[in-house]
């Protein structure tokens, strides 16, 4: 049976927990679906050299990359209580890498699933596509 968006969301609560976020005090969970239903979490880790914590999201996609997964379907973020968290510009890109058209989710202050499809978060992204010259 597929993932439904509010299961996927449940996943990416249950990635926050393990966030390490001391600097920003923001935890935010990340849960990857994968063509076959496996689910990957992410979560941010940030360090106290500020400028090298790495998001949820990326941390998931790492996480599934780096495990040969590239068959992204969608994304479920989450942040603190009270808080939406869209995913952030690098990580729209980083998603576009492996799955233009992968769905996103996340929740807006008030606690509501946003559904949108990556492609509309990021129009007109720059991929592999444009390093090849024209021929
Ligand atoms: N953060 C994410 O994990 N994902 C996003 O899309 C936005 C920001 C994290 C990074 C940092 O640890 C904290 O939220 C505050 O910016």
């Amino acid at each position: 049976m597929p993932m439904t968006a509010s299961e996927l969301m449940r996943e990416a609560e249950r990635a926050r927990r393990r966030s390490y976020s001391p600097y920003s005090r923001f935890s935010v969970g990340a849960a990857l679906l994968l063509g076959d239903g496996t689910v990957v979490h992410g979560t941010n880790i940030e360090n106290a050299s500020y400028g090298l914590s790495v998001c949820a999201e990326r941390n998931a996609v790492w996480r599934a990359v780096g495990e040969g997964r590239r068959d992204f379907v969608a994304i479920a973020v989450t942040a603190r209580e009270g808080h939406g968290a869209p995913p952030c510009g690098s990580c729209r890109q980083v998603l576009h890498e492996f799955a233009p058209n992968a769905w996103v989710y996340w929740r807006d202050a008030r606690g509501r699933i946003i559904r949108r499809r990556l492609s509309a978060l990021l129009p007109k992204a720059f991929g592999h596509r444009d390093l090849r010259k024209k021929k």
